[in-house]
């Protein structure tokens, strides 16, 4: 059979298109910059495919069954039952989004000083290593350099740089594994390589946790790629990913498929318990953390869903077939195409621009004054260091733009008008303005800054 989507469209919602000049004079508005945008000047939105999935309707119905009781809902044992049964992990804690559940923890797990190893963190979990104390260290495998390889997965950790830095002499209070690894385009994590990982930990005492985010397209990929996982389904490969680890913090966001919700599953009792302590003070009593028996509902149901193979082949298809499209016109991405994202490289399209003009920026401002598409860079408007008079002292390795897709949201056609608008750019890229700073905080800068285009 063909592959398609396994569900059809029942409730739908209008989208706005808009006029060039009136995206211009938003674009304006909003300081060049696409957080600033509001819903209603986006034609196809494509920042984050964070909570912006759409339900499916046994999701809507177990919602209305939610149980509000304040302790020990019957959603919620609904939810632990779910959770339980993917992940093995015996202290299971909702809370109401995945930083929440990465704040708890490393607020438990680090001492000051210590180092948090990771394949790469994402933002958030830097944010929150760095103000636990701790010391991230990031450690992407030596294929993660080369974007252009087939490599089935960049999204591992530099396993002979872990041993080192294990061995080292700065003490380790935890190793996270990003599955997928968002901050490393998108790629996944072998079995092999959490298999290794976990032997190292082990050795050296040190817990070793999964930020599980996107744990059902890193299944899907390992059964794809990986020798030995061909015959296993994707929610026994999660389980085995899951096996691996002490815990996991997962944002439910993502392949919960709803638009709220997390959790942090623990085996050590004794964390747990001190956890559970700060969970309550700060998120809400552990039947609920500060989730509704609606969400709770909801976030079960989506994790039943999105272990359907039939689903996960549909999603990685069009990631795919959207990345085939931008390659036919002459634009390259991080290859392979992972799912929840692909990710541009606007570095290699844009070489006119200077990185101290923001190629990545560039290039995802003008998806928008072009074509309506919200997307963001990971570059040097992200990433970049500058010195205190604002002059760029180091830039990103790389000018990427990630093109996030949501859940079950965008059509066929919807991927292949993003295609076309990327198609017309490219024809002409020299045309692209580059962008200076005009305003800045001193952290986050890219969700507040202001830039404007410089004159040609
Ligand atoms: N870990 C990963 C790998 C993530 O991608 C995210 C969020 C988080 C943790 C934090 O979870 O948002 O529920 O608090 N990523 C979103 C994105 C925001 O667009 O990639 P959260």
């Amino acid at each position: 059979m063909p592959l398609m989507e396994p569900y059809r469209v029942k409730v739908v919602e209008p989208i706005p298109i808009l006029t060039r000049a009136d995206r211009e004079a938003a674009m304006a508005r909003a300081g060049y910059n696409p957080f600033n945008l509001r819903a209603d000047e986006i034609t196809i939105d494509l920042l984050s495919d964070s909570g912006t999935g759409a339900l499916s309707a046994a999701q809507q119905a177990a919602g209305a069954i939610g149980d509000e009781t304040y302790a020990g809902s019957a959603s919620w044992f609904r939810f632990r039952g779910v959770v339980d049964e993917l992940t093995g992990y015996p202290h299971i804690f909702p809370v109401h989004q995945g930083r929440a559940a990465e704040r708890i923890l490393f607020n438990a797990l680090l001492e000051p000083g210590q180092l948090c190893v990771s394949n790469t963190h994402f933002d958030t979990t830097r944010a929150n290593v760095l103000l636990a104390g701790g010391t991230p260290v990031d450690l992407p495998c030596a294929a993660a350099a080369d974007l252009d390889s087939d490599h089935p997965f960049k999204g591992d950790i530099d396993l002979d740089a872990l041993r080192a830095t294990l061995a080292g002499p700065e003490s380790v209070g935890v190793v996270v594994m990003t599955i997928t690894n968002n901050g490393g385009g998108g790629q996944p994590v072998s079995m092999a390589n959490l298999t290794a990982v976990r032997d190292l930990c082990r050795e050296h005492g040190v817990p070793f946790f999964l930020d599980a985010a996107r744990f059902a397209e890193n299944a899907w990929l390992v059964v794809q790629r990986e020798p030995g996982w061909s015959d296993k389904t994707p929610a026994e490969v999660a389980r085995a990913a899951f096996d691996l680890a002490d815990g996991a913090v997962a944002s439910l966001k993502k392949d919960a498929i709803a638009h709220i919700g997390g959790f942090l599953a623990l085996r050590d009792p004794d964390l747990a318990a001190q956890c559970e302590l700060v969970l309550i003070a700060t998120e809400g009593f552990r039947t609920y953390g500060g989730l509704a028996g609606r969400d709770l509902e909801m976030l079960a149901q989506g994790l039943r869903e999105v272990v359907d193979p039939r689903y996960l082949a549909a999603r990685a298809a069009a990631t795919r077939y959207l990345g085939d499209l931008v390659k036919a016109a002459g634009v390259s991405i991080v290859e392979p195409a992972g799912i929840h994202a692909l990710y541009l490289n606007a570095g290699r399209l844009l070489t006119h621009l200077p990185a101290a003009q923001y190629p990545g920026h560039a290039l995802a401002t003008e998806l928008y004054l072009a074509g309506g598409i919200r997307c963001a860079e990971l570059g040097t408007l992200y990433l970049g260091e500058e010195d205190e008079n604002g002059t760029l002292v180091k830039p990103a390795p790389f000018e990427l733009v990630r093109l996030a897709i949501p859940r079950r949201v965008y059509t066929q056609s919807h991927l292949e008008y993003v295609a076309e608008v990327i198609a017309e750019i490219a024809k002409n890229p020299e045309r692209v303005p580059g962008y200076r700073m005009v305003s800045s905080p001193p952290l986050l800068r890219h969700f507040n800054c202001r830039v404007e285009p410089v004159p040609a």
